[in-house]
């Protein structure tokens, strides 16, 4: 992608992208996946159904991942060798606590270049990679979402208009 498309693309998500239906969510984690930085990883925040997995799964078919991406939620963390990256799957919404995170061994697992897209990432407390960046999922309605990607986990977004 060219830079200022990359840059156009970035700002877009900044300012909050709207997603109407699953695909859409997929399609916008595939414009992602194209932008984000190797050996990044990205937050995943939102409620229950905000659409996490979906963009997870969009994310790895951009990368290539041919196996069905599920939600890891019981293995923690599922790993897929991408062509051109390691792409791991972390689901923390199970973990009692940010120091369980450490028995995982998953900092030692990564291997560049990687993509770590984490769901529910408040479980892990300060133990998120420096330079982590965050897309926070905002529930309109059934079927719309709203995205907002920022470089720090306050997301302060504004007040939801569908
Ligand atoms: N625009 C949309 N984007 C994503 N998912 C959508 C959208 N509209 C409806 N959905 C539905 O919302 C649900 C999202 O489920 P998903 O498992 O991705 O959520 P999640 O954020 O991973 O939840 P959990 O916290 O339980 O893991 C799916 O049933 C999907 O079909
Ligand atoms: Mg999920």
């Amino acid at each position: 992608m060219k830079n200022s498309a990359a840059a156009n693309t970035l700002a877009a998500f900044h300012a909050g992208i709207l997603s109407r239906s699953p695909a859409a969510t997929a399609a916008l984690a595939a414009a992602l996946a194209r932008l984000l930085p190797p050996d990044t990883a990205l937050a995943l925040h939102g409620d229950l159904g905000a659409g996490k997995t979906a963009f997870a799964q969009g994310f790895a078919a951009a990368l290539g991942v041919t196996a069905i991406v599920t939600s890891p939620t019981y293995a923690i963390f599922s790993i897929y060798e991408a062509p051109a990256r390691q792409l791991v799957h972390m689901d923390a919404y199970r973990l009692n606590s940010p120091a369980d995170a450490d028995s995982l061994l998953l900092w030692d697992i990564l291997r560049s270049p990687w993509t770590l897209l984490v769901e529910w990432p408040e479980k892990l407390g300060d133990r998120l990679p420096d330079g982590t960046w965050h897309l926070h999922f905002e529930i309109l309605d059934d079927t719309s979402r709203r995205l907002y990607l920022r470089r720090e986990a306050d997301c302060h977004c504004p007040p939801a208009t569908p």
